[in-house]
Formats: structure tokens, C-alpha cells, sequence
């Protein structure tokens, strides 16, 4: 079941998961209103996400930006369809801020409340742009997610492979970090790599074994309903970034800035991501014999992996789909969308709902 088209739902979405605060206002696949108040500025002298700051800027600032979300939109609370709200996983503090609110304006205003599960929005977000039939193979690169997912339907992702270590994300945000660059560290990178060499450094890139390469094959050939079913595949396609991150570390320790530009380390550490990224995804997609790939989470806001991916999955004959940049990284805007999906089909959560800081999907 879709959302439907004839009569779309409008519905808020909120988000407060990790640093950014985000309401939104959504009718069927249009974006009527989007707000995202980021505290990059202020995490970024401890070069990553201090939980207890983040909750209290986001109780400060969730009741403004929900009422702009609601005043771009043009919208009053009492003409939407339900209010979603991000229930994890996430930092719990920074979770509850968003899903207390969620309840409190539900119970005022006697509207249906939905929790949607982060991922959940970080995958369904390009469908917002763009329709992508199912199946489709979605590379899930986030700050907190490293992770394949099999989307044979709505509501039904199977889970292919994740990282082993750190997300792609955290590989970016720790560089920069030693690099003394910030926080967070993704974009700035992305920004510095534009005027580097990859090839300047040859950092090391981690090849996991695919440990059950053999149960793939000829039963997952074919698509429908029963597409993977029997694997867990949490070890065949997997990712592991913290020997880069090492190597890094080592790297700077030995020769460092002094031999070599900040524009082509970046370059260099970020085509190694990359490549770690391509690889296990272009893989899956040819042993699952899938058509479509979708790439999402905000590190698919790298320009590199945008690129690369689209290329080289087209070359793979692979269609690939990737959102805007809006929409890559945290927002609320999927939040609403992945809700409207829900409350189309009944399901809404009652005041009961609770902040998941590990909610799997
Ligand atoms: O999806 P997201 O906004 O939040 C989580 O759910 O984690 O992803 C944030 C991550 C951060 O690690 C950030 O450094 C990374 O996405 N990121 C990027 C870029 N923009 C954001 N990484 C690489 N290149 C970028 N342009
Ligand atoms: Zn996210």
C-alpha cells in the first residue's frame, strides 16, 4: 500500500535524533515546509556531538522551529493528519526532546501520533523526489549507519550488511578532527578534497571477507515478496573503516602535513571511504541481481561518492537515485513522509511510545 495520491495527508514531521533540530510539513510527496537548525557551531570545538549540549539546544529551539515549519507552510496544527516524530535510534536525550513534544501536541490537539524509525526516513527520503519502484538495493551511509538494505517494499527492508566498526560518517567527522578541521567533518573534507589529489596518499582499504557468499546466489536471483528471505546477511556485505581511520592517524604521526597538502590527505582519505563504499554495494547489487540503488544518510552528501556512485553503478548498469542534498542529510521532511506512510495504513503509536536509542529497522 501507498500513500495515497487523491487525498494526500498532511502531516508534521519532527526530528531531534542527534545535532539537528528539524520540523517539517508534508502533503503526499510535497515538501511545503522544511527547517533544519543545526549546532554545528556548538559541538564543533569538541570536534563531534556532546549529548547533554544537544538536548538542551534542542529544548530551546524545537517549539520555534516547529512553529516556522508550521508558518512557511502556511499550516495550523489543527487542519494536519497526525504529527510524526523520530523515536530512534538516536542519542535517548536528544530523542526524548522531540518525542515529548510529539505527545504533548498530539494529546492538545487530538491528532494521531506516528513514531518513525530514523532509517526508516533516511531511505524512503529520495521517494520524496523521486518515484524508485521497489526492489531496490539502498546504501544507508549516515554518522551513525553504515548499512545495505534490501527494500523490497514499503515497510519491508532487509537488513544485508553494515560496518563492523565505525560509519562512514564517523571516518569523515574523526579526520577532520585530527586534521583540526571541525565539526562536522563530512563536508569540510568534501570541500578541501575538491582541490586535492586522490592519489597523492594510498591509504589502506579494508576487504571483509563475504562470509556467505555462497547462500546468495541463485535464491536471491529472483525478486517478490520472498526476495533474501533466509539470510540474515548482517556478515556478507560488510564495511570497516576503523583501519583507515588508524592509518590516518599514523600517517600524520610519520610524515603528516609537513610532506604533504591538507587538500590532498583529504582527497586521498576520502577516495578510500569511497572505494570501501562502492565496492560491497556494486557487489550486492549484481549478486542480488537488483536494477535499482538507492544511496541516502548524509554522507551521500559527498560530492566524491555522488560521482563515483552514479558512474560507476550506471556503469554497472545499475539505476541510481540520490537525493538532494536537503534531503541526505537530517530532516524532518522524511520524518513526515515515512509517518504519512504509517498512518495510511492505521498504524499510530499511542502515548506510550518511547525514545529507542538502538531501534533497528
Ligand atoms: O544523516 P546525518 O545528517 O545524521 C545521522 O543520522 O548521522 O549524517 C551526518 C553525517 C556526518 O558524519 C557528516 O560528517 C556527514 O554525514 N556528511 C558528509 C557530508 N555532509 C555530511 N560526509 C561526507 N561528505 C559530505 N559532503
Ligand atoms: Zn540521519
Amino acid at each position: 500500500m501507498t500513500p495515497s495520491r487523491t487525498n494526500p495527508l498532511s502531516i508534521l514531521g519532527i526530528e531531534t535524533s542527534c545535532d539537528d533540530t528539524a520540523a517539517a510539513v508534508v502533503r503526499g510527496t510535497e515538501i511545503l515546509a522544511s527547517v533544519v537548525s543545526s549546532q554545528d557551531e556548538v559541538h564543533s570545538p569538541y570536534g563531534g556531538v556532546v549529548p547533554e549540549l544537544a538536548s538542551r539546544h534542542h529544548m530551546r529551539n524545537v517549539l520555534p522551529i516547529i512553529d516556522q515549519a508550521l508558518h512557511t507552510a502556511g499550516a495550523r496544527l489543527d487542519h494536519l493528519d497526525g504529527i510524526a516524530v523520530t523515536c530512534g535510534p538516536g542519542l535517548v536525550g536528544s530523542l526524548l526532546v522531540g518525542v515529548s513534544v510529539a505527545k504533548a501536541l498530539a494529546v492538545a490537539k487530538d491528532l494521531p501520533l506516528i513514531g518513525v524509525n530514523h532509517l526508516e526516513g533516511h531511505l524512503l527520503a529520495v521517494r520524496l523526489e523521486q518515484e524508485v519502484p521497489f526492489p531496490f538495493l539502498c546504501l544507508l551511509v549516515s554518522g551513525g549507519h553504515t548499512s545495505l538494505y534490501l527494500a523490497r517494499d514499503w515497510g519491508d527492508y532487509l537488513p544485508l550488511g553494515g560496518t563492523r566498526d565505525d560509519a562512514a560518517g564517523e571516518a569523515f567527522d574523526k579526520a577532520a578532527k585530527m586534521l583540526g578541521l571541525g565539526y562536522p567533518g563530512g563536508r569540510v573534507i568534501d570541500r578541501l578534497a575538491q582541490r586535492g589529489d586522490p592519489a597523492a596518499v594510498r591509504f589502506p582499504r579494508a576487504r571483509l571477507k563475504p562470509a556467505l557468499s555462497r547462500v546468495a546466489g541463485p535464491a536471491l536471483s529472483k525478486f517478490g515478496p520472498e526476495h533474501g528471505r533466509g539470510i540474515t546477511g548482517t556478515g556478507k556485505y560488510g564495511f570497516s573503516f576503523s583501519g583507515l581511520k588508524t592509518a590516518l592517524r599514523q600517517f600524520l604521526q610519520v610524515q603528516g602535513r609537513t610532506t604533504f597538502r591538507d587538500e590532498d590527505i583529504a582527497a586521498s582519505y576520502q577516495e578510500a571511504i569511497v572505494d570501501m563504499l562502492i565496492e560491497p554495494t556494486l557487489r550486492a547489487a549484481r549478486e542480488l541481481g537488483l536494477e535499482r540503488l538507492v544511496v541516502s544518510g548524509g554522507v551521500s552528501a559527498n560530492s566524491r561518492l555522488r560521482r563515483r556512485m552514479t558512474i560507476e553503478g550506471e556503469h554497472f548498469g545499475l539505476q541510481v537515485f540520490v537525493p538532494s542534498l536537503k534531503l541526505c542529510t537530517d530532516n524532518a521532511a522524511m520524518i513526515a513522509f515515512a509517518g504519512a506512510w504509517h498512518l495510511a495504513r492505521g498504524q499510530r503509536a499511542s502515548l506510550e511510545l518511547n525514545a529507542s536509542a538502538v531501534l533497528p529497522l
